[in-house]
């Protein structure tokens, strides 16, 4: 096409980037790669072809990473770790500081190495890619500095196993890389066996920044390579984002093992479009919500719900807008809609949309090359909530549709998910906005906008998206932890009984606690609970699965509680204070009796108790969010929403008090918890009724279990609708319940059988606060 014919039809002309220096730093390698380890690349091993998706050539041959590999990398990340922790907030800082500026020194070859690999648009990975590559690691610089300052609790959990998808990835490599090494961890990472080439080349920037060796490994490979960081003993954190499939392999397999874990998994995030939004800018906000990275985004908006009345005509202007929608080569400047990865990718995509776009009404648009991967953007409207295509994440171009009347459906429909990691709302009316952000499951709401991201702004899931934070202050905690001193927490057995007992007085068995009642144990067992002396002191029930049950549908019902006003949460934590201090010699008497302990320590243990509920009735109106200083002309609020159910076996080594320091945390935040009582003293536990009837705490709030752990454990960190599982207890159930939560993949919190000090500063404070909330950033733009 020359001039006078593109002024003639106003269409774009090519502007292509040019590949040369990309295609020459390759060939400088002889299109050849090893792995990045101990500083070094390594000689190239078995390799498997990397290819250019938009044409199907053969960009390099990349090694196929062995388990010799995988444990070079890991001896070189143990072996510089410590020295790198060693190392002063400050000389890290100055560390990821050389990396950012030689980012973005080199940020047109990353782009367009980026572009050649992956197949997103030029305009994507130069413009949002790589500058937010950089940002990362200016941000995590400025937090190495303040880590010594800012977090003195806090240190590095060691090594990291970092596992990362293709559809970001140098800003995959980012994420993970940036705030691991800032805390002082060494990583070993694994980029996705189609988009190797960026990491590669980030792998020459730490040689030249002068990186410490070891400090960085990176190891190529598919999923047998992340298998076998997965499965390494020496690795003491895993960090995965990907499939929601292989999130929950990575959750069992990595259950017991003592790796930290962290996953940022899939979505099928709604875009809801009020009736008074402005629809233009609703519609420019899709093409960025399911055609950027041609909807290969785990948060794309790929759920649109909109509003009845307008909905025909939001359709309609949305199939012009596809209409006008550019495919084809990645690398010319002006195209919107570039390759899919790579052929198995498309193969998905397609068969996906075969088989459900029977479903409802299918439009596609534009022409797409004939050669490469490239699939059309495409439009399926009229779907049931519950269809195949509006259920499943695609991962690609395609966006799935529905309606909606009333506000409360609009949330009933976006609810209506495994998933929970995006959303984004449209309309003009800010009340409406925000009154629906909250109510919405999910880790991300953007307002009027739409894929949104910072480095000081949280990003993760709930649900099936995964647990954890990445990036702000919160994505911190996923690469620390508090320094402690904890000791091995040897298994608290029961009083046996004794050879001759002495039993005098009436038979007492104390109920469970369900939905604000005494409830009989469906199976209708109990045992004794015997005093260290040999005194019969009572009964406890037995709990099964079905007692389980029924604590979570209390609980469920009880959903009213997250929605109080965190003051009301606080009178009731006092009020709690008080009921329990009128009783407490009773309290002291029960403890004495059932552990033995002197009566000073037993009284010692109530008055603490009394303190901790008055610490969370503190809290409870104080653990303020966010505003976090986003590079934009809005704000992005940090909200501490509750977890949800949140279910706890409670310590052993202090009855009362180890009940209270789980309970409370849970309940200021505006969750429901169930807690199962320590199992050799749950007397305490069921004397705590009566205070709870008494301070007005309402039916299903706290429901309270007693019986065996090791068998309770299954049914609690099994079950669908519980969202968190704690453990204290000090029989293991870390392995049980690490193993169970991947059904659901649940929130876990357990003791690793380490002891702690219920009655010191370890027993209360922000690690209880953090467990028992989820942040949720919302995106709010503003201006006219
Ligand atoms: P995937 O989850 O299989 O791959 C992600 C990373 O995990 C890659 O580095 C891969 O080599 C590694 N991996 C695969 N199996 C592993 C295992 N058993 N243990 C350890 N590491 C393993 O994603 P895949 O197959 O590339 O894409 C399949 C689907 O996953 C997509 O269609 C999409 O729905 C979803 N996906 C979601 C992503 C997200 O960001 N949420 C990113 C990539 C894919």
């Amino acid at each position: 096409m020359n001039i006078p014919e593109i002024f003639e039809t106003m269409d774009y002309g090519p502007a292509p980037e040019s590949a040369t220096e990309a295609l020459a730093w390759l060939a400088d390698s002889g299109n050849k790669f090893g792995h990045f380890i101990n500083g070094e690349f390594t000689k190239p091993g078995k390799c498997f072809e990397s290819r250019n998706p938009a044409t199907d050539e053969v960009l390099a041959l990349i090694s196929h990473g062995s388990q010799k590999d995988v444990n070079a990398a890991v001896a070189a990340a143990r072996k510089s770790q410590g020295k790198w922790a060693r190392l002063s907030g400050h000389q890290r800082a100055k560390h990821l500081y050389a990396l950012a500026r030689l980012l973005q020194k080199h940020s047109r070859m990353f782009a367009v190495l980026e572009t050649l690999d992956n197949g997103k648009p030029i305009r994507e990975s130069r413009d949002i890619d790589i500058p937010l590559v950089a940002r990362h690691f200016y941000y995590h610089a400025g937090m190495a500095q303040l880590m010594d300052s800012e977090m003195p609790d806090a240190e590095a959990l060691g090594v990291c196993g970092q596992i990362i998808p293709w559809n970001f990835p140098l800003l995959m490599l980012a994420w993970k890389i940036a705030p691991a090494i800032a805390m002082g961890n060494t990583v070993l990472l694994k980029p996705a066996e189609y988009t190797s080439l960026t990491a590669l080349l980030f792998g020459q920037i730490c040689q030249e920044a002068g990186l410490p060796k070891g400090v960085v490994n990176i190891v190529t490979g598919d999923g047998a390579t992340g298998e076998m960081i997965v499965n390494h003993s020496d690795i003491d954190k895993i960090a995965f984002t990907g499939s929601t499939g292989v999130g929950r392999r990575i959750r069992e397999a990595t259950a017991g093992s003592g790796k930290a874990l962290t996953l940022e998994l899939g979505g099928k995030s709604p875009y809801i479009v009020f009736d008074d939004a402005d629809l233009d800018s609703a519609i420019e906000g899709l093409v960025d919500a399911i055609w950027f990275n041609a909807g290969q985004v785990c948060c794309a908006g790929s759920r649109l719900i909109v509003q009845e009345g307008i909905a025909e005509r939001f359709y309609a202007k949305l199939r012009t807008r596809m209409d006008g929608l550019r495919i084809g080569d990645p690398l010319d400047k002006c195209i919107d809609v570039g390759a899919i990865v790579d052929p198995v990718q498309l193969r998905t995509i397609t068969e996906m949309v075969e088989r459900g776009g029977k479903e409802g009404t299918v439009y596609q648009a534009g022409i797409i090359p004939e050669v490469g991967s490239y699939f059309p953007p495409t439009l399926i409207t009229a779907l049931h909530s519950s269809a195949y295509l509006m259920q499943e994440e695609i991962f690609g171009p395609v966006l799935v549709a529905t309606t909606f009347r009333t506000p409360a459906e609009a949330v009933e429909l976006a609810n209506n998910t495994r998933f929970g990691l995006a959303a984004t709302v449209w309309t003009e009316n800010i009340n409406l906005a925000l009154d629906i952000a909250p109510k919405l499951v999910s880790g991300i709401v953007w307002i009027n906008a739409t894929n949104l991201f910072d480095a000081a702004a949280g990003f993760g899931g709930v649900r099936e998206s995964g647990f954890g934070r990445e990036g702000g202050w919160e994505g911190l905690r996923a690469y620390t932890r508090t320094k402690s001193t904890t000791k091995p927490l040897n298994r608290i057995d029961a009083e046996p009984a004794p050879e001759n007992p002495d039993v005098i007085g009436m038979d007492r068995t104390a109920k469970l606690y369900i939905g604000g009642k005494q409830a009989r144990p469906d199976g209708a067992y109990s045992a004794a609970v015997w005093s260290p002396r040999g005194a019969l002191l009572g009964h406890k029930s037995l709990a099964n699965r079905k007692d389980v049950r029924n604590a979570v549908e209390a609980a469920a019902a009880a959903n009213g509680w997250g929605k109080t006003t965190a003051h009301l949460r606080a009178q009731i934590l006092f009020y709690l204070a008080e009921n329990l201090s009128a009783r407490s010699a009773e309290f002291a008497a029960r403890i004495h009796d059932l552990t033995g302990v002197h009566a000073k320590n037993a009284t010692a243990e109530v008055e603490a108790s009394v303190s901790r509920l008055f610490t969370y009735a503190a809290w409870a109106d104080k653990l303020d969010g966010a505003a976090k200083p986003v590079p934009m002309r809005g704000i992005a609020l940090a909200l501490n929403e509750p977890v949800g159910i949140i279910s706890c076996f409670c310590p052993d080594e202090a009855p009362l008090l180890g009940l209270i320091s789980t309970i409370a945390p849970a309940i200021a935040m505006g969750n429901r918890i169930i807690a199962v009582a320590s199992e050799p003293y749950p007397l305490t536990a069921t004397d705590f009724y009566q205070v709870l009837d008494t301070s007005d705490v309402p039916a299903g709030v706290v429901n309270i279990l007693t019986g065996s752990h090791i068998e309770l454990a299954p049914h609690l960190a099994g079950h669908a609708n519980v969202d968190a599982v704690w453990s204290f207890s000090s029989t293991d159930l870390t392995k049980t319940i690490e193993k169970e939560s991947a059904a659901n993949l649940k929130r876990t919190w357990t003791n690793r059988c380490r002891s702690r000090d219920w009655l010191g500063t370890e027993g209360e404070g922000r690690e209880f606060l953090y467990q028992s909330t989820e942040i949720k950033t919302v995106w709010v733009p503003y201006g006219e």
